[in-house]
């Protein structure tokens, strides 16, 4: 079984992914819906998080981890990795690499929660993979937020994101990386600002063909566990709203957990 994470929904995107490339595989996703978000929240704090949930979904018989969430992976996963020497831990980390690899201008941008914007696990991808072009990291504190609260649309949303993306596009950012898993979910909102300016970069598929490569048991029952720390009802929910009725319908409901 394949333990996917995050603080809340945004790592939906990447289960989603995951479930097309592996639909006979058996999956457990947990929200921390009970601390989201993690991005404004102190580095410790979330990494106890993180080693707690990997401790709670090994102990269910997961036999591959995803921490879906670009937050915990920046803060966390190596820990993670120690306490499960052995068990693939597949982490989620901003697309930097794609995005300078395919930019003319020479500028690219990565849209972060304010936890991962300022860790260094992003500086050093940045180092290691983009040091010929230049990077601007904009942090987007209350994003997150938006979509637990499932706002995905409407004119406020579009004058947030406006007042974030513009200086970006207008500075020739070409790329923009959505560094958080969440943000996967505001793409139609995104798009209407830089369609035609920039290219978004997300993960979740490069993440899936990856957990494709590392998974020994893809054949399954194609069962599908959520399981969140909060209000687990809200979880399942949320799936057609966030245009994942095919994911629902193979859920059967939501449990609580207590990691
Ligand atoms: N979805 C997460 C990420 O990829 C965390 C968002 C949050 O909880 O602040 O960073």
């Amino acid at each position: 079984m394949i333990g996917i994470f995050d603080s809340g929904l945004g790592g939906l995107s990447v289960l989603a992914a995951i479930a097309r490339v592996l639909p006979r595989a058996d999956l457990v996703y947990l929200a921390d819906t009970a601390h989201v978000p993690y991005g404004d929240k102190p580095d410790d704090f979330i990494r106890g998080r993180v080693l707690a949930i990997g401790r709670h979904l090994v102990a269910q018989g997961c036999d591959l981890l995803v921490v879906a969430c670009n937050t915990a992976t920046a803060h966390a996963v190596t820990e993670l990795r120690q306490q499960h020497p052995g068990i693939p831990v597949v982490g989620v980390e901003p697309g930097v690499k794609p995005a300078a690899q395919g930019s003319r201008s020479g500028r690219i941008a990565v849209l972060a929660t304010e936890a991962t914007a300022r860790s260094e696990r992003l500086r050093r991808l940045i180092r290691e993979h983009a040091g010929n072009v230049d990077v601007r990291i904009q942090p987007c504190p209350g994003w997150a937020t938006r979509i637990e609260t499932l706002n995905l649309d409407g004119e406020e949303l579009d004058a947030d994101i406006r007042d974030k993306v513009q200086p970006l596009l207008d500075a020739g950012a070409d790329h923009i990386v959505l560094g958080c898993t969440h943000y996967a979910f505001l793409m139609p909102a995104l798009l209407r600002l830089v369609a035609g300016r920039a290219q978004l970069v997300d993960v979740a598929e490069a993440i899936a063909r990856q957990v494709a490569r590392l998974y020994v048991r893809p054949e399954g029952n194609a069962r599908l566990h959520l399981q969140a720390t909060a209000r687990p009802e809200r979880l399942h929910a949320a799936l057609p709203a966030l245009g994942l009725n095919w994911l629902a319908a193979r859920a059967h409901g939501a449990s609580l957990a207590t990691p």
